[in-house]
């Protein structure tokens, strides 16, 4: 039997039903917030995605060659997509720009539970303001859009500032070591790293930033440093709207983009691949050719959330089975296409079945209403609306049936 690829899945309409319920609620919370939807090609030059990470990325992506010898890449995430999509069309449109997206994205990684080769994110990204407030809109829509799907989480705030005044004595290379072990929040490799580059007494003050509970212990213990008032600012705009957060200047972020407020969200039930949002403050425009803009943004891992969400029952929407014989099949087209028309799904038996077993049927599918068109209905002109749930029934015109089921009066 031929197999889906490896990390990848199959979605049924159970469970699609499910995620489109939570995406539902998720494109409603981005466009209260002002942010109108764009969409991206799944694919684009590998170049957009290795002009900030380097080559070594190209290891994680679904990278080829197309027939034309194009180096493509199936994106691996939407950001650096948005901003070029940004500089080739929407450089001039008055700032800023509020945008959403909902798409999947690919990377080349080691499956397990949370973790696919095929994922789907719902991310914003606020382009072209720089400022405490866009900060911390950008973090309240964040935290809301995870509060509505339902998912029990942590929000981390953090700043990358402080960290870099700290480690500012150490080359490129050597940040980046201790950035990735502090991301990995693997603090042996931290103390082994620091150890090797001869760095041995950024250990103490490293793990007191990263613990610190309160800004006052964070510019313990950096002094004050030029982004303070901005971390400050951004922080009680966010308690001004009972925003719940921790902060966690231990925040690194994997990828290479980030310049100044970062942020992740956990969730509690997950195993190790419990991080279901990540994002942050970040420039890219310049890298593609346009004009340095600030941006910030963040993308929710969907499936880790639906993973936490576990088992969810979508509101259904009524299903009407319109039930009828050979004779009436003509009376019964004209009734389904009336509940339709209606905005209610109308569902008719496709295989001669008899009135009977069209009637167990439709009950073992969970329609909420049958619509019977038996010889005496198609004579009188009626139809028989029968409530699964109730088991009643009363026979009337069908423009009072269709009436009686959009306002659940049957
Ligand atoms: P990221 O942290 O790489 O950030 O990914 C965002 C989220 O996508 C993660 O927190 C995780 O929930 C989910 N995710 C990542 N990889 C996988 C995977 N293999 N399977 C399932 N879920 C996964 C970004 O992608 C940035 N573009 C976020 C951003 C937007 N920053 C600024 N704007």
């Amino acid at each position: 039997m031929l197999q889906k690829p490896r990390g990848t899945r199959d979605f049924l309409p159970a469970e699609m039903a499910q995620r489109r319920s939570i995406e539902r609620r998720m494109r409603d919370v981005a466009a209260s917030f002002g942010y109108g939807e764009v969409v991206t090609p799944m694919f684009e030059e590998q170049e957009l995605f290795t002009v900030k990470s380097g080559e070594g990325i190209i290891g994680e992506m679904y990278a080829f060659e197309d027939k034309g010898g194009r180096k493509i890449a199936l994106r691996p995430e939407i950001t650096a997509a948005v901003v070029r999509a940004y500089v080739n069309e929407a450089q001039v449109a008055p700032k800023p720009l509020r945008w959403f997206y909902f798409a999947e994205c690919f990377r080349y990684e080691r499956p397990q539970k949370g973790r696919y080769r095929q994922f789907w994110q719902f991310g914003c990204e606020l382009i072209g303001a720089d400022s405490a407030a866009a900060d911390a809109e950008v973090i309240a829509l964040a935290s809301d859009l995870l509060s509505c799907s339902g998912v029990r989480f942590v929000l981390k705030i953090g700043h990358l500032s402080p960290m870099k005044h700290m480690l500012a004595g150490l080359d490129a290379v050597e940040q980046k070591k201790v950035m990735a072990a502090l991301d990995k929040r693997d603090m042996e490799l931290l103390e082994n790293t620091l150890a090797s580059i001869g760095h041995a007494d950024l250990y103490d003050p490293l793990v007191r930033l990263i613990t610190a509970e309160t800004l006052d212990e964070v510019f313990a213990v950096t002094g004050d440093i030029p982004e303070k008032a901005r971390i400050e600012e951004t922080f009680s705009y966010l308690k001004a709207q009972n925003i719940p957060f921790v902060q966690n200047f231990g925040i690194a972020r994997g990828l290479d983009y980030y310049t100044g407020m970062v942020f992740e969200a956990f969730a509690d039930n997950l195993g190790a691949e419990n991080q279901i949002l990540g994002g942050g403050v970040y420039r890219l425009a310049h890298l593609f050719g346009g004009k340095d803009v600030p941006s910030c943004g963040f993308a929710i891992g969907f499936d880790r959330v639906m993973v936490s969400l576990g088992e969810i029952v979508p509101t259904a929407a009524p299903v009407v089975a319109v039930i009828a014989t050979a004779e009436t099949r003509g009376p019964a087209y004209a009734a389904a296409a009336a509940f339709r028309s209606a905005g209610i799904t109308a569902v008719m038996d496709l295989m001669d079945r008899s009135f009977g077993a069209q009637l167990s049927s439709a009950l073992k599918s969970g329609a909420s209403y049958a619509v019977l068109i038996g010889a005496n209905e198609a004579a009188a002109g009626t139809v028989t609306l029968k409530n699964l749930a109730a088991a009643s029934q009363k026979e009337m015109p069908l423009a009072d049936a269709v009436a009686e089921v959009i306002n659940g009066t049957c």
